[in-house]
């Protein structure tokens, strides 16, 4: 029995980011109603305006409705919006950090915007109308691994990533930005986990946990120029489309990715299938080091595609590639049953997507 069906109403946070409107996409595709909450007027336009002029969002204005709200942690700013929904797909992340950026306000502004979706959600519960089924929190694959493990493990959804607590409770401030980034997700979801066990006797809805490593694919929106591609994909961008001599740490570095379209439909699914609930579930095609995302493209690369492409390093790829960083990603495939796209599709997808852009 889904927990969820098509037709049905879903509340979506983020839904102006890389993954939030591939989401949307599914989700209007299956044939729900989807509100997505924006922070201002300009941002739900330009949502609006990318969704719809693109013909896979075709006569679907109808089931799409935007609301505006500025600060989402304000108390009770969901509540309203929260009346009538079935599902929570809750992608947002708090506005930028910086380097300089306190520790306890990076890693507040993620628990207190998570706590205020769940602390709505669960209010809906306890009034006379209820109708929410399910949440599903978008975590990261950093709340699972150990950052620069130093023999080859394989991590699994039993992991947390502590290391990143204990390196930001040491330096404090002077922590990377890497590390109060993976701190805040490591609290955000270990805080979601703990108000959703606290009040389980309380609730009518059920949790899942999604965690995906490093997110690629061709962008939904269309962006000006390169600078303002999602982060995740700049990065790949950078290092895979522009010329210039490569670092060796840089294509050497290792982790986990999955293609933001697969992890789109993830998201959907996980609201849709009953075994997702209080399920903490690893979402990821598998793993990789950056050149062999270079020698793909070199071998891929479309017709479109007419400029060179950077080689990168390509005798580190030549013989057996030791990945220290891997995932079990067996509760994903059972419950899920995700087809991943392969690092060929994906990169072959991107950069005809790049083409198309003339970049
Ligand atoms: C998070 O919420 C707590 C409790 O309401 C508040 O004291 C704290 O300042 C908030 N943190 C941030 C970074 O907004």
């Amino acid at each position: 029995m889904p927990v969820i069906s098509s037709s049905s109403t879903i509340l979506v946070t983020g839904g102006t980011g890389f993954i939030g409107a591939w989401v949307i996409t599914v989700l209007l595709q299956r044939g729900n109603t989807v509100k997505a909450i924006v922070r201002s007027e300009v941002k739900g336009l330009a949502l609006r305006r990318s969704l719809f002029q693109d013909k896979r969002n075709e006569g679907k204005e109808a089931l799409f409705d935007v609301v505006v709200i500025e600060d989402l942690t304000k108390d009770r700013a969901f509540d309203a919006t929260i009346i009538g929904v079935d599902g929570i797909l809750h992608l947002a992340s708090p506005l930028s950090i910086d380097a300089t950026s306190e520790p306890e306000e990076i890693i507040g502004s993620a628990v207190n915007l998570t706590l205020a979706v769940l602390k709505s959600a669960l209010r809906q519960s306890q009034s006379g109308d209820h109708t929410l089924k399910r949440v599903v929190i978008t975590s990261n694959g950093a709340a699972v691994y150990t950052p620069n493990p130093s023999e080859p493990t394989t991590f699994s959804e039993k992991d947390w990533n502590d290391a990143s607590i204990a390196v930001v409770q040491e330096q404090g401030r002077d922590a990377s930005l890497m590390d109060k980034y993976r701190a805040s997700k490591v609290k955000a979801e270990r805080a979601a986990w703990d108000f959703y066990n606290n009040h389980r006797g309380e609730i009518k809805w059920d949790m899942a946990v999604l965690n995906p490593p490093f997110v690629t694919g061709p962008a939904f929106q269309a962006p000006a120029s390169p600078a303002d591609l999602p982060s995740t994909l700049k990065m790949w961008y950078n290092l895979v489309v522009v010329p210039g001599e490569k670092a060796r740490p840089a294509v050497l570095a290792n982790a986990g990715w999955v293609d933001v379209r697969d992890l789109a439909e993830a998201h959907v699914r996980a609201l849709e299938i009953q075994e997702a609930g209080s399920e903490r579930i690893i979402v990821s095609e598998g793993v990789y080091i950056f050149q062999e995302w270079l020698d793909i493209a070199n071998k891929v690369k479309p017709e479109g595609y007419k400029k060179e492409l950077p080689k990168g390093l390509p005798e580190l790829t030549a013989g057996i590639i030791t990945y220290n960083l891997k995932y079990d990603t067996s509760k994903a495939s059972r419950v899920l049953n995700i087809r991943y796209r392969t690092k060929e599709e994906t990169t072959r997808d991107i950069l005809e997507w790049v083409a198309e852009r003339g970049w």
